[in-house]
């Protein structure tokens, strides 16, 4: 089955079908996500947050988003992989940005990377597309700007934020980035700017308007019921299933009711398969 490109995520715009895209971070993750049919995996910087543990995401490396980059590579047969330019990694030069997105492809088996910032970021985006790497724009609620925006906040709620935002957005495409993340701004922003792009919207918080969306698979699975926010819907409740299952299993071991002699090998039986396949 062939990966999914940058022309087909264009082709779906065309085509009026919404974009979905999820977060992951391991092959396993990533196995599941492909088989449901997402459109678009990304490896964001979130993993500082919702695998490494950090209170933001700016203590991710290049090393560690090309880790789980190849990681997540490993799991997928169609879906289209972007890979997030963690913080510093991009900022300095256009020359360094081009080079740190040419090792996430090369080390972090990127199909395109994502970057944040609009008008700041223009240079860089600029110098990556004409080396031919695909670039995701990210605008709003810049997480990697969390101390300067003092904190994780809806973006643009005044008019002239507003407008840095849609200027944001438009230096984006103008610099040839093939879509862009509209992140915690208003409704209205972001179906401003969904009306005045040729390329793809992918919001998260950011109303019905946008050409498609975009979630931190643990958040959508429920992995963290303490954290609610209004943009996430729940579609299961994983914390609770995991937290069960694993006291069923700890109670089993306990009492000697798990293993069985069904989970033992016998030196009579065929030799058993325990290869697992990604
Ligand atoms: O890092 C991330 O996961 C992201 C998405 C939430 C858009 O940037």
């Amino acid at each position: 089955m062939a990966r999914t490109t940058v022309p087909d995520l264009q082709r779906l715009k065309a085509e009026n079908h919404k974009i979905v895209m999820i977060t992951a971070y391991d092959a396993t993750m990533a196995r599941l996500v492909d088989a449901a049919g997402v459109d678009m995996v990304l490896v964001g910087d979130s993993l500082g947050m919702v695998v490494q543990g950090r209170e933001d995401t700016l203590g991710v490396t290049l090393e560690d988003v090309a880790y789980h980059g190849r990681c997540v590579a490993r799991g997928l047969k169609r879906a289209h992989l972007t890979l997030d330019m963690p913080f510093m990694s991009f900022q300095v030069s256009a020359q360094e940005a081009l080079r740190n997105a040419g090792r996430l492809v090369q080390e972090g088996c990127a199909q395109s990377v994502k970057l944040e910032g609009g008008e700041r970021s223009a240079e860089a985006i600029r110098a990556i597309v004409e080396a031919g790497i695909p670039v995701v724009g990210h605008v709003g609620l810049t997480p990697q700007s969390v101390h300067a925006l003092g904190g994780f906040r809806v973006q643009g709620r005044s008019q002239e934020a507003a407008e840095r935002i849609v200027r944001d957005a438009h230096a984006v495409e103008e610099s040839g980035a093939f879509c862009i993340v509209l992140e915690a701004v208003p409704e209205d922003v972001a179906a401003r700017i969904t009306e005045e792009l040729a390329i793809p919207t992918i919001g998260i918080g950011a109303g019905v308007a946008c050409d498609g969306q975009v979630l931190v698979c643990y958040d959508l699975l429920g992995f963290d019921l303490s954290f609610q926010p209004r943009f996430v819907k729940r579609y299961a409740e994983m914390e609770s299933a995991v937290v069960e299952a694993v006291r069923a299993y700890a109670a089993e071991v306990r009492s000697g009711a798990f293993p069985t002699a069904d989970h033992a090998f016998q030196r009579h039986q065929a030799p058993a398969v325990l290869k697992r396949v990604y």
